[in-house]
């Protein structure tokens, strides 16, 4: 039976907070698919799954498609399958008739029920406890349900969003989800991109959040400039958009004299910043010159590359001097050690290396 009282974990959120669409899609030819799909979806009411990573924006585009979608006039109801033990989330999802259990002193409506005419967002749907997932699977089916304690079969037209960060179908072959609710939910499915695989939206992101938080705090904050965007544009970003979203929060708080705010876990894809931001402190001067570091070395790279490794023509390419591009290739590391000997400048001589070790 569930507990007295099941305290309200879940919220009925307003869906204003919502990025204005040229940010939450960016430009990349990732999330302009997701964009094309969710304004299809958002005209039909069939069932969708959201899957992507932490931070992603799953709930984002959950809010976005109701927000587009015949249910916008009802409620976008939110209810973290992972956050509620199932006893709790069964009251929770479901209602309760007076005296179901000791202190169920009035009936309550579930949040199923609040989102009649709305959009039920149900996130983290893998967690979901066995014993509800039945009752889901059932509601699913025929649109109907009864209150714990309740006689009543009740029911209620809304339209379904599901949100995973694990992958489901996993779980089935471990025996933690049901295949047959999982085919229920899984009408539509939308991938979210890693906000690494979609680099090209970071900038956009990164100065939304900017303009954001300085209006929230009042605060007027450095400027982001090209070269941190550029590098911020370099990192992996395990956490997301969530990461990036805290990491520009802490620069607009804290100031371009502490952190970027690059979480602990940010790492750079290409290395060329060693382990400086390891610590998540990392001094707002080091951040612009390991940016512009890291940015100089994909443009030599590809100077090189595209002039065959040959580093007098690649120097001209650059309209840097040749002595200038040796010490900067062997800053970044981009030849061999013994190579790097060998290539020591000597004024003067002529350019015959062609194999460096990437
Ligand atoms: N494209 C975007 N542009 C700007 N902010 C975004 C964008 N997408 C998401 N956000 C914001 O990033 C944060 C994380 O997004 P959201 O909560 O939707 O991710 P999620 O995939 O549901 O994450 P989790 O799995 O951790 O719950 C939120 O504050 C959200 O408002
Ligand atoms: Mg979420």
């Amino acid at each position: 039976m569930p507990s007295p009282k099941p305290r309200v974990s879940t919220r009925t959120e307003p869906i204003d907070s919502l990025p204005p669409d040229a940010v939450l899609f960016g430009r990349s030819a990732a999330m302009m698919e997701v964009r094309s799909l969710a304004a299809k979806v958002s005209n039909i009411n069939a069932p969708v799954l959201l899957c992507g990573d932490g931070g992603t924006g799953k709930e984002a585009l959950a809010r976005w498609i109701h927000k587009h979608s015949g249910s916008a006039g009802g409620q976008f109801v939110k209810v973290n399958c992972a956050a509620v033990p199932g006893t709790l989330l069964e009251s929770e999802l479901f209602g309760y008739e007076k005296g179901a259990f000791t202190g169920a002193h009035a009936s309550k409506p579930g949040r199923v029920e609040l989102a009649q005419n709305g959009t039920l967002f149900l996130d983290e749907i893998a967690d979901l406890d066995p014993g509800l997932q039945s009752k889901l699977l059932q509601f699913l089916q025929d649109g109907s349900f009864s209150r714990i304690g309740g006689t009543e079969e009740k029911s209620v037209d809304t339209r379904l969003i599901c949100a995973t960060s694990k992958n489901l179908e996993r779980e089935i072959e471990a025996g933690t989800f049901r295949a047959d609710l999982y085919y229920r939910i899984n009408v539509v499915r939308m991938r979210l991109p890693r906000l690494r695989e979609r680099s090209e939206d970071i900038s956009l992101i990164a100065e939304y959040f900017h303009a954001q938080f300085q209006e929230r705090f009042s605060k007027s904050a450095e400027p982001l400039t090209t070269a941190m965007l550029q590098y911020l544009e370099s990192l992996e970003w395990p956490g997301n958009i969530r990461e990036l979203s805290n990491g520009i929060a802490r620069h607009v708080l804290v100031g371009a004299e502490a952190n970027i705010g690059l979480d602990w876990a940010a790492k750079t894809r290409n290395g060329a910043s060693g382990n400086s931001n390891s610590s998540g402190n990392v001094p707002l001067k080091q951040v612009s010159r390991e940016a512009v570091r890291a940015r100089e070395k994909i443009l030599i790279l590809d100077a090189l590359r595209a002039n065959q490794w040959n580093r007098r023509k690649t120097a001209e390419a650059l309209k840097i001097s040749y002595r200038t591009l040796i010490y900067k290739i062997r800053d970044a590391g981009l030849i061999s050690k013994r190579s790097r000997i060998a290539s020591m400048p000597r004024l003067g001589d002529a350019d015959t290396s062609h194999s460096p070790a990437e």
